[in-house]
């Protein structure tokens, strides 16, 4: 069985300690892994984004909403990137450009080869006990809801989903989430609203991802896509206030539960 058609929720999503109902460690599932992988497709999304498959060892990755560090090379940091999906021996990711570095992924072809660490961050917490949930995707913020979809479908959970666009031209993806219903949006918070839910999962910029949870009524958690210095835990370039204190999106993150995030109104 590939590893993300298991129902399985290895997910440890930082929650605040407030709701001692849930569960709050604050490592990642498992140890992250270093090793070289093969581009083996790389297939075009939009006029900016492409899918690249990569093989090579995949062991690390427990989770939907983990992320792979990759070695650009020529670049002295490497570039996260969240895992899209995921099976034994291969894993996906979708990279938008942006800049130098994902304007040198894309133009990889197959048969090239990367330095990857792989099984980096939490990753969502699957609860199979929400029904109806919605998945919120922004942008290239889309590409973990994918896994997560999968997951959940394999729990026995058929969510919907939605993807936010700032406009029509650079919508893409829906074919992600084979069988489920997607719904493109411009107007993400108008259309939430207008969504059936009882819990949501989200992916994005962290001030779309920051409103989101400000706005929302429903439980939920978010995957916050920042811009990132070590990537590794130690700089606390990437931290964020929570009701536990300054927490690091690379290394405590990068999903975390609705509860346990401050904003200022
Ligand atoms: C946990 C995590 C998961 C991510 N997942 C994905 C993904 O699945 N797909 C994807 O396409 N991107 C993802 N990103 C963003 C991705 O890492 C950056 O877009 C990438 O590193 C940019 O590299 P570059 O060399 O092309 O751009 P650079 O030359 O480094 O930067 C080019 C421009 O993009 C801006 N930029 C760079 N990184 C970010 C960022 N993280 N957020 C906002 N603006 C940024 C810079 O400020 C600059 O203006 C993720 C980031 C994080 C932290
Ligand atoms: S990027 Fe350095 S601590 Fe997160």
């Amino acid at each position: 069985m590939k590893i993300n058609e298991k129902c399985e929720d290895r997910g440890t999503v930082l929650l605040s300690s407030s709701r001692q109902q849930e569960p709050s460690p604050l490592s990642s599932p498992g140890s992250a892994r270093d090793g070289r992988f093969r581009l083996a497709e790389s297939r075009s999304l939009s006029a900016t984004v492409r899918l690249l498959r990569l093989t090579g060892d995949t062991s690390a990755i427990a989770a939907p909403g983990q992320f792979v560090s990759v070695a650009v090379p020529g670049k002295f940091l490497r570039r996260p990137f969240s895992v899209c999906d995921w099976g034994e021996g291969w894993l996906t990711l979708l990279i938008e450009r942006v800049g130098s570095g994902t304007e040198l992924l894309h133009s990889l072809v197959p048969g090239a080869e990367l330095e990857i660490l792989t099984g980096l961050g939490n990753g969502f917490a699957v609860r199979p006990e929400s029904r109806t949930p919605v998945l919120v995707g922004c942008g290239s913020g889309l590409s973990p809801m994918a896994g997560l979809a999968k997951r959940l479908v394999s729990c026995g959970v058929r969510p919907s989903v939605l993807l936010g666009f700032r406009e029509e031209a650079s919508r893409f993806g829906a074919e992600l989430f084979p069988g489920l219903d997607v719904q493109y949006t411009e107007d993400l918070f108008a259309a939430l609203e207008k969504t059936d839910h009882d819990y949501f999962y989200a992916c994005g910029s962290e001030t779309v991802m920051t409103e989101l949870c400000r706005r929302e009524n429903a439980g939920g958690q978010v995957a916050f896509d920042v811009r990132m210095g070590c990537g590794f835990g130690a700089c606390m370039g990437c931290a964020k206030k929570t009701r536990d204190g300054m927490k690091r999106v690379c290394k405590d993150g990068p999903v975390f539960g609705k509860e346990a995030l401050v904003w200022e109104d």
